[in-house]
């Protein structure tokens, strides 16, 4: 059985002492019992790699550009993170989609670079209370798979991970119950299944929206739950470890 994947996302919350204290508190306790991946603001990147490396946590970004180089102001390139260490890249985080405007389709963009210069993509989907109201959310999902997952042909596994992320349960405190999770979970396996055969059932699964120590084992317990995206529980470094598996 692969090891359970928890992505701390730290949005725009750090400022650079509070990473370092974090990571002084987290990393003694850290027993890699579980994988853990950190996304700071793109500022803090290299302070967070470099004091996370001796025990092997992954450091990426939040956003990231669709372009690789060049004329692009105030952008994030995939190929200078990956350059300095970066692992991962965050695509399609639903505040990119709400704020910015991101869609499904410049996920596509985002997604191919972040395979083409070797970084792996944390592609996020995830419906609204009001389509969930309006039973869209199986609609909803397979488009956004569907879009964004477009241009990639074969995925080498270790790059590819998808983030469930109902929008009504980020930042609000309300948790899909591990059932609801576990459905859409399983729809979206099934959707990677046809989409990439004999790829699809071991691409990574993460759930996000809420998730907290005292809901973390439930949820990871779902059969196609392989980890959570982290938002607010993961700015902590007790209750990051506590996600972790090291209380
Ligand atoms: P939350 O955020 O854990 O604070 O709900 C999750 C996310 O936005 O990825």
């Amino acid at each position: 059985m692969s090891h359970k994947l928890l992505i701390a996302n730290w949005k725009m919350n750090h400022v650079d002492l509070d990473c370092v204290r974090f990571m002084e508190e987290f990393i003694p306790k850290f027993s890699a019992k579980r994988e853990a991946w950190i996304a700071p603001q793109a500022l803090h990147f290299n302070l967070v790699r470099s004091m996370g490396e001796m025990k092997g946590i992954r450091v990426g970004v939040q956003n990231v550009s669709e372009n690789s180089f060049g004329a692009f102001t105030g952008e994030t390139s995939a190929k200078s993170l990956r350059a300095m260490g970066g692992h991962f890249a965050i695509v399609g985080h639903s505040e990119r989609r709400q704020f910015f405007g991101e869609t499904s389709k410049i996920c596509a963009l985002k997604i191919r670079t972040c395979l083409r210069e070797g970084l792996a993509a944390v592609y996020c989907v995830g419906e609204t209370l009001a389509q969930r109201e309006a039973k869209l959310t199986l609609a909803v999902i397979s488009d956004q798979l569907l879009q964004g997952l477009n241009d990639i042909i074969s995925p080498t596994v270790d790059k590819l991970i998808i983030a469930y992320e109902p929008v009504w349960a980020i930042g609000t405190g309300k948790t899909a119950t591990p059932a609801q999770a576990q459905e859409v979970h399983a729809f979206i396996r099934s959707v990677l299944k046809e989409r990439f055969p004999g790829l699809g059932e071991h691409i990574k699964i993460l759930y996000g929206g809420s998730v907290k120590p005292d809901n973390v084992e439930e949820l990871l317990s779902q059969k196609d739950i392989d980890g959570g995206l982290v938002g607010g529980a993961s700015l902590k470094a007790q209750d990051f470890l506590a996600l972790c598996g090291d209380k």
